[in-house]
């Protein structure tokens, strides 16, 4: 008899778990969200764009929250550093594969999209590529054949892997309100090559794979005197031929971020008839660079993300005809290239373990009218 009351009062206690999680009322949050209802973000988004994340070939363990994560809500990754010139080819024709092949399985094992960054860039791109062995730059034909070697390396190795690539990032001059300076002009391959090293990059990597979607990538894209610049550029590209299939806004806002100027932007580049994506999506929770850092998310903090990112996706949905995807720079507030010592930004929709934020929930009613 008291074995059986054992058993009957076990018994009951796995019926009230069972029943408690998989009721759609239980465990609301303080702001009143049921954490077990959510759609996970790919399904939520799949009559609209791919959601993708930045990823780190760590986070493709699927023993780990972050590859259990990624599986659950990402239908697209792309490499936050390993498929930079610095990772792949350190040393002028020794190429390093291992991880930026593990985040490529990793994404055919889960049926996921690759986004591949970046094959021409002034940053996070060896010496070799610029300088001889006194310091002097490279002869333009030297610079161009060594460029058209690593791109055709990079994507030949992936041909049919990866759905598009960023051919060039952040070529243009960032800040400069009268318009008057075009392009970075600091930048290694301006001071060798000229404007024309962009045009050459496209025409290589199309060689290279001819499936793949090929973008130009930039960030402050939404602000006036960087994205007439943008649009003038791809412009030109496009009236020469010069095979280039998208743009990539790369998405690193705030919660004060104009989303006037982000539906101006999406108008202007929706004319292009290019495809766009967001490529790196992080909206900060601080207003402004001097407003102090926290540690905590605080209610400020929610508060204000509440507000912005169903903002910015309201507008990202009016323009989903033109946008392919949406791609986080990152996965959770755990970790973001944004975060400094006494100073995070919480900036995704997903918190420090990896659940959604009361913000993410407002973003699914956007989609469940
Ligand atoms: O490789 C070294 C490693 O050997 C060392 O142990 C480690 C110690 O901190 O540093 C490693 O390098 C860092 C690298 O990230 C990998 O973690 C670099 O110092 C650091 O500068 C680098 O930062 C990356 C940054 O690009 C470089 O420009 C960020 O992770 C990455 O998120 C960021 O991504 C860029 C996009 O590519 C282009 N758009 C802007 C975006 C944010 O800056």
């Amino acid at each position: 008899m008291k074995n059986f009351r054992v058993h009957f009062w076990s018994f009951g206690v796995i019926l009230f778990f069972v029943f408690s999680c998989s009721s759609e009322d239980a465990n609301p949050d303080l702001n009143g969200n049921n954490q077990n209802s959510y759609i996970p973000l790919k399904e939520l988004f799949k009559d609209h764009f791919f959601v993708g994340a930045a990823i780190t070939p760590a986070h493709t363990d699927i023993r780990t929250p972050h590859g259990r994560t990624l599986v659950e809500h990402f239908n697209s990754v792309t490499a936050e550093n390993v498929m930079k010139p610095d990772a792949i080819q350190r040393i002028k024709g020794t190429f390093t594969w291992t991880e930026a092949d593990r985040i490529v399985q990793f994404a055919k094992e889960n049926n996921m999209k690759v986004r591949g960054h970046t094959l021409t860039w002034h940053s996070q791109t060896p010496d070799w590529f610029f300088f001889d062995q006194t310091g002097a730059l490279l002869s333009k034909d030297i610079a161009l054949k060594q460029l058209e070697e690593h791109i055709t390396a990079v994507m030949t190795r992936y041909r049919g892997m990866i759905d598009s690539w960023d051919v060039v990032n952040e070529a243009l001059f960032d800040w400069d309100p009268d318009g008057q300076i075009i392009y970075r002009e600091d930048s290694p391959w301006y001071k060798i090559i000229g404007e024309s090293y962009i045009d050459s990059a496209f025409v290589y990597a199309h060689r290279a794979d001819p499936d793949a979607k090929l973008f130009y990538n930039d960030y402050n894209s939404i602000f006036s005197w960087k994205r007439n610049k943008i649009f003038d550029l791809v412009k030109r590209l496009k009236d020469n031929n010069i095979p280039i299939h998208g743009i990539g806004l790369q998405g690193h806002w705030f919660v004060g971020t104009s989303v006037e100027d982000l539906r101006t932007t999406l108008e202007l580049f929706r004319g292009l008839g290019v495809e766009i994506q967001i490529t790196e999506l992080d909206l900060s929770v601080y207003l402004s660079s001097n407003e102090p850092g926290s540690v905590v998310y605080t209610d400020e903090f929610n508060t204000r993300q509440r507000i912005a990112y169903p903002e910015i996706f309201r507008v990202l949905l009016d323009y989903s005809d033109a946008i392919a995807g949406v791609t986080f720079w990152g996965i959770g507030d755990d970790a973001s290239w944004l975060d400094t010592p006494g100073r995070k930004h919480f900036p995704f929709l997903l918190n420090e373990q990896l659940q959604p934020k009361p913000a993410y929930f407002d973003v699914q009613r956007l989609l469940r009218r």
